[in-house]
C-alpha cells in the first residue's frame, strides 16, 4: 500500500465510525417495515443513502416511509408491497428499483420469519413456510440484484441469519434449520461473485427487542427476564445495534470482509456453562 493510500485510510477510519462512502448508495431493504429491517433504513438514511424498501405489509411499509421522511426530510425512497417468497414479485420489484434509481449497490436480504414449535407438533405446511420466507426468499432476492450487481461489477450483500443458524434450540427445527440455510448461501455466493466485485456476508443476531420476539413473549414460548439472564451482557439487543454492523460491513472499512457470519449476541453462543 503506497503513503497516500493508507494515510487516506486512516483519515477515513479516523473519522471514528462515520460512514461517508454510503452516500448517493442505493439500499434495497426487505421486511424494511419493521424491526431491525426498519432500524437498518433509518441507519442508511443517516449516511445520505438513498432507499429501496420492501415489505409484504403495506400499512408498515407506509408508517416506515413517513418516519424516514420525517427524520430525513432530503431522503430519496421508493417503496415496494411484495413478499419476498413471490419470486416473480422479488423480480419485479428489483428490476424497478434498478430502473427508478440506476443501479443497487447493497441488500439488505432482512425479512424472515420466526417458527417456534415442538417439532412431533411441526405441520409440513409451518416448515415449509419458514424455508419458503427464510431461504427462498433470501435466494430470490440475492439472485435478482446479484444480476446487476455482477453486471455492475460493484455491491454487497448482506443476508440475514441468525445465531440459530450457528447453535442450537429445541422447538425451533425448522427456524435453526433455515437460518444455517442462509449461512451456507452466503458463504457460496460469496465466493462465486467475488470476482466480480460483489461482497456477500450474513449478520446473526441473537435476541433483539422487535415485533418478532415481542409476539412469542406474549404468546408464553420466551421469558424475557430468562432470555436475559442467559445472554452475558445481560440484556437483548436493540434493533440499531444489528443496523450499525449493516452500516460496518456495507461500507468500504470492511472491504476485505467476504463470506463471513457476523455475530452480534452479547455473546450468546460464545457462552456453554449450565
Ligand atoms: N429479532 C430477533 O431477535 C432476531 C434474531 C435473529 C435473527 N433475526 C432475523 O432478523 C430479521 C428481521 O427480524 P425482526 O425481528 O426485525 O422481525 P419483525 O417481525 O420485527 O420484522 C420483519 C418484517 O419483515 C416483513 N415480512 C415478513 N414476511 C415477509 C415476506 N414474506 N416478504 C416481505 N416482508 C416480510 C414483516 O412485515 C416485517 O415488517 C429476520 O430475518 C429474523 O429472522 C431476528
Amino acid at each position: 500500500m503506497s503513503d497516500t493510500i493508507a494515510a487516506e485510510a486512516l483519515a477515513r477510519l479516523a473519522q471514528g465510525g462515520s460512514f461517508h462512502d454510503l452516500a448517493g448508495k442505493v439500499v434495497f431493504i426487505t421486511g424494511a417495515g419493521n424491526g431491525i429491517g426498519l432500524a437498518m433504513a433509518h441507519a442508511f438514511a443517516a449516511c445520505d443513502a438513498r432507499l429501496a424498501l420492501l415489505d409484504i405489509d403495506p400499512a408498515r411499509l407506509r408508517a416506515a416511509a413517513e418516519s424516514l421522511l420525517a427524520g430525513f426530510p432530503d431522503v430519496q425512497l421508493r417503496t415496494w408491497v411484495a413478499a419476498v417468497n413471490d419470486e416473480a414479485a422479488v423480480n419485479e420489484a428489483v428490476s424497478g428499483a434498478q430502473a427508478a434509481f440506476g443501479r443497487i449497490d447493497i441488500l439488505l436480504n432482512n425479512a424472515g420469519i420466526s417458527m417456534n414449535c415442538p417439532t412431533l407438533a411441526l405441520a409440513g405446511e409451518q416448515w415449509r413456510q419458514a424455508m419458503d420466507v427464510n431461504v427462498n426468499g433470501v435466494f430470490y432476492c440475492a439472485q435478482a440484484a446479484g444480476r446487476f450487481m455482477v453486471e455492475q461489477g460493484h455491491g454487497v450483500i448482506l443476508n440475514m441469519s441468525s445465531m440459530y443458524g450457528t447453535v442450537a434450540a429445541p422447538e425451533r427445527a425448522a427456524y435453526c434449520t433455515s437460518k444455517a440455510a442462509v449461512a451456507m448461501l452466503t458463504k457460496v455466493l460469496a465466493i462465486e461473485w467475488a470476482k466480480h466485485g460483489v461482497r456477500v456476508n450474513a449478520i446473526a443476531p441473537g435476541y433483539v427487542k422487535t415485533a418478532l420476539v415481542d409476539d412469542l413473549i406474549k404468546a408464553g414460548r420466551m421469558d424475557p427476564d430468562a432470555l436475559a439472564r442467559r445472554t452475558p451482557l445481560g440484556r437483548l439487543g436493540e434493533p440499531r445495534e444489528i443496523a450499525t454492523l449493516a452500516l460496518f460491513l456495507a461500507s468500504d472499512h470492511a472491504s476485505f470482509i467476504n463470506g463471513h457470519i457476523a455475530v452480534a449476541d452479547g455473546g450468546w453462543s460464545a457462552y456453554s456453562y449450565i
